[in-house]
């Protein structure tokens, strides 16, 4: 695992004399990291004391060639700024400003457990749409018998590779990840094979595709007789929130037989079964 930080540990190091010992992987596991002569040796790099205190509030750093670097970047491919960002628990990802997990008023572990409560219980294949951090599909993992998830921008993957709570998407057997999109690869799943979806898209300003009649026709045909849905509304605003969520169940209406289809507060998303 790359080590990774954020100010409090650099502080820890700052306030250090010959030695301390601190997480270099979100609080997973503890270092010793040794001080000497005005440099601290982390993974066998030795990074000047300065370069600490340069670290903020609101990012993660990693080392690089003995400097400290922000776990952010921006692609001119997909024109959008990638950013890891810290919260009262696990990380969440920022996509232009645009967070992928609610941070605020819940953390990300408390966002995922909502959500996955949706489709409890959770048993057999799981169609996870769309990886993000993963933290849906390792969660839907400790349950099913395989999660099958897509991620389709190499950058949030790169992201995963760096986060401590993203690494059973690439070590758990259970949890398949292909890098590509969902609305090109589903129409390679037989008809019936999942028994619970997991549909947590991006905002429909980002991915339309993923809210549209076509891409939910093709979740209820792979989706088993008895299978549940579960699928995240993006609420910008409460009253826009609700008019956007009233929205996904007229489509989900029409374009499917998903029955039982209600939007639950709760997990911010709608539940459905077949
Ligand atoms: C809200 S996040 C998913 C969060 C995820 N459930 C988790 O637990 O971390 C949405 C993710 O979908 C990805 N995405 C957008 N369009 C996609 C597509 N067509 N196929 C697969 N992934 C897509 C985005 O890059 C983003 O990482």
């Amino acid at each position: 695992m790359i080590p990774i930080f954020t100010k409090k540990e650099a502080e820890q190091i700052l306030n250090a004399e010959d030695s301390v010992e601190a997480s270099l992987d979100l609080g997973l596991s503890k270092t010793k990291i040794d001080i000497e002569d005005g440099f601290a040796v982390i993974a066998g790099q030795k990074i000047p004391i300065d370069e600490f205190k340069k670290v903020k509030e609101g990012f993660f750093y990693v080392v690089e060639d003995s400097t400290l670097k922000k776990v952010a970047i921006f692609s001119d491919e997909t024109n959008l700024y990638y950013k890891l960002l810290p919260t009262t628990d696990w990380p969440t990802i920022t996509l232009s400003s645009v967070p992928m997990h609610r941070h605020i008023h819940m953390s990300p572990k408390r966002d995922t457990e909502t959500k996955i409560k949706e489709i409890s219980p959770v048993k057999g294949r799981v169609l996870d749409t769309c990886c993000g951090l993963g933290y849906t599909a390792i969660m839907a993992a400790k349950y099913a018998d395989e999660v099958i998830t897509f991620e389709r921008d190499e950058n949030v993957v790169g992201l995963c590779r760096l986060n401590p709570f993203s690494q059973e998407i690439f070590t758990n057997k259970k949890i398949k990840l292909t890098e590509g999109s969902i609305f090109e690869e589903i129409s390679r799943f037989k008809s019936e094979s999942f028994d619970r979806i997991i549909h947590d898209p991006p905002t429909f300003k980002v991915s339309p595709e993923l809210y549209s009649d076509g891409f939910y026709e093709e979740l209820y045909r792979v989706m088993k007789k008895g299978g549940i849905l579960y699928h995240y509304a993006p609420s910008p605003g409460k009253t826009k929130g609700k008019a956007f969520y009233e929205n996904m169940i007229k489509h989900l209406k029409a374009a499917t037989d998903f029955e039982d289809i209600e939007y639950h507060e709760r997990s911010s998303g709608i539940r459905a079964t077949k």
